[in-house]
C-alpha cells in the first residue's frame, strides 16, 4: 500500500460516497448487499438505482453462520452475470458479524466483480491490512475504535481502480490516475487531522492483537452466559473470526427498544436497539476499559428482564 492509494476524508460516509458515487457503473449493473449492511451505504446505492444508474440486489444474510466459508458461499449463491459490485460491511454495526473480506474478494475477482468495503467498525477493532483485503475501495473512520477526535476518515482505493473512478467533487486539475482528484472537498478540519499521528501511536502502543483478544474475551463472556438462557436469543456467532467486541441479542416478546430502555433506566447499562427484522436486536459493545464485572452485570440484568 502506498500513500497514493489513500485520502483523508471527514468520515467513513464521505469516503464511501466518493467510492460508490464515483464507481463507473453502467445501467443494468447489479450491486449485491444485505440487511446487515450500514443503512447510509444502502441508501446511497438506492439513490443511484432511482437515478437509473444501477440495480440493487438485496438478500438476507443468515445471522448465525458457523464458518467463513459458509459466508463466502452465501455471497457466491447470490451472484448473477450482472453483478458488478459487492458491498461488504467488514464488521456489521447491527449484530457485529465479521465477514471474511479477503476470501469474498478472491472469489469475486475471478468473476470480474469489485468489492466496496465498509470498514468503519473494523479499524482498530480487529487486525487486518488494507491491501490484503483485496477490495477495490475501503472506507474507514478514525473516531470509533482508533479514538481520534471526530472529523477524520480514510478512503483507500486500489491503484488500478483510481483512474476509472469519477470525482464526486469538481476537479479538472489533477491527473486521472491521481487519487487527489477525489479530495477536493473544501476546507477540512485540519486541527482534527493533526491529531491522527498521536491517536495511531497510542493505539499501536496498546497493540491490535491485544485489543482484539481483550474485546473478544469480554464479548464471549456475556454471549456464552446468555446462549442457553430461555427467552433470550443471541443473534451473533461468538467465534473470534466471526465477531469481535460487538454482539447482539433479543428478548423474545420485547422489542429491542424496550429492552435497551430497561437496561439503561433500571440497570444503568448502555446498549443500543438496532433494526433487524420485526423485533430488532440489542447491540452490546464493550470497549477495552470494560470489565468482566460489567459483563456479569449485563447478564444478570438481561436474565431479570427476560424472566419478568
Ligand atoms: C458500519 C458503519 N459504516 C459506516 C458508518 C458511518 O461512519 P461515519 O460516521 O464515519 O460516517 C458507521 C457509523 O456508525 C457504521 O457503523
Amino acid at each position: 500500500m502506498a500513500d497514493e492509494e489513500i485520502i483523508i476524508t471527514r468520515n467513513a460516509t464521505e469516503a464511501l460516497n466518493i467510492a460508490i458515487q464515483g464507481y463507473p457503473f453502467k445501467a443494468g449493473d447489479e450491486v449485491l448487499l444485505n440487511q446487515l449492511d450500514y443503512f447510509s451505504m444502502i441508501e446511497t446505492f438506492q439513490m443511484l438505482e432511482k437515478r437509473g444508474q444501477l440495480t440493487v440486489k438485496a438478500f438476507d444474510m443468515p445471522l448465525l453462520p458457523t464458518t467463513e466459508e459458509e459466508i463466502v458461499e452465501v455471497y457466491k449463491q447470490q451472484l448473477t452475470p450482472k453483478t458488478k459490485v459487492i458491498l461488504l460491511t467488514h464488521v456489521s454495526n447491527i449484530n457485529g458479524l465479521i465477514v471474511p473480506v479477503a476470501k469474498i474478494a478472491a472469489m469475486a475477482r475471478q468473476r470480474g466483480i469489485d468489492i466496496i468495503c465498509d470498514s468503519a467498525h473494523a479499524l482498530g477493532h480487529i487486525p487486518f491490512s488494507l491491501p490484503d483485503l483485496g477490495a477495490a475501495y475501503v472506507g474507514l473512520n478514525l473516531h470509533k475504535w482508533i479514538g481520534n477526535p471526530v472529523g477524520a476518515g480514510v478512503l483507500y482505493i486500489k491503484k488500478e481502480n483510481i483512474a476509472t473512478t469519477k470525482a464526486l467533487f469538481g476537479d479538472v486539475a489533477a491527473a486521472d490516475a491521481d487519487i487527489r482528484k477525489l479530495a477536493h472537498f473544501g476546507t477540512t478540519p485540519f486541527a482534527v487531522v493533526m491529531t491522527i499521528p498521536d491517536s495511531l501511536a497510542f493505539h499501536q502502543m496498546l497493540g491490535i492483537n491485544k485489543i482484539a483478544a481483550r474485546l473478544h474475551y469480554l464479548k464471549n463472556h456475556w454471549v456464552q452466559a446468555l446462549l442457553q438462557q430461555p427467552g433470550v436469543e443471541v443473534v451473533t456467532p461468538a467465534a473470534p473470526q466471526l465477531s469481535g467486541a460487538i454482539a447482539a441479542f433479543r428478548i423474545i416478546g420485547s422489542t429491542a427498544t424496550q429492552t435497551a430502555d430497561l437496561l439503561y433506566t433500571q440497570h444503568n447499562i448502555m446498549t443500543v436497539g438496532r433494526t433487524l427484522g420485526p423485533q430488532g436486536c440489542v447491540r452490546v459493545t464493550p470497549s477495552i476499559f470494560n470489565s468482566i464485572d460489567d459483563c456479569k452485570k449485563l447478564v444478570a440484568a438481561v436474565k431479570q428482564i427476560a424472566g419478568s
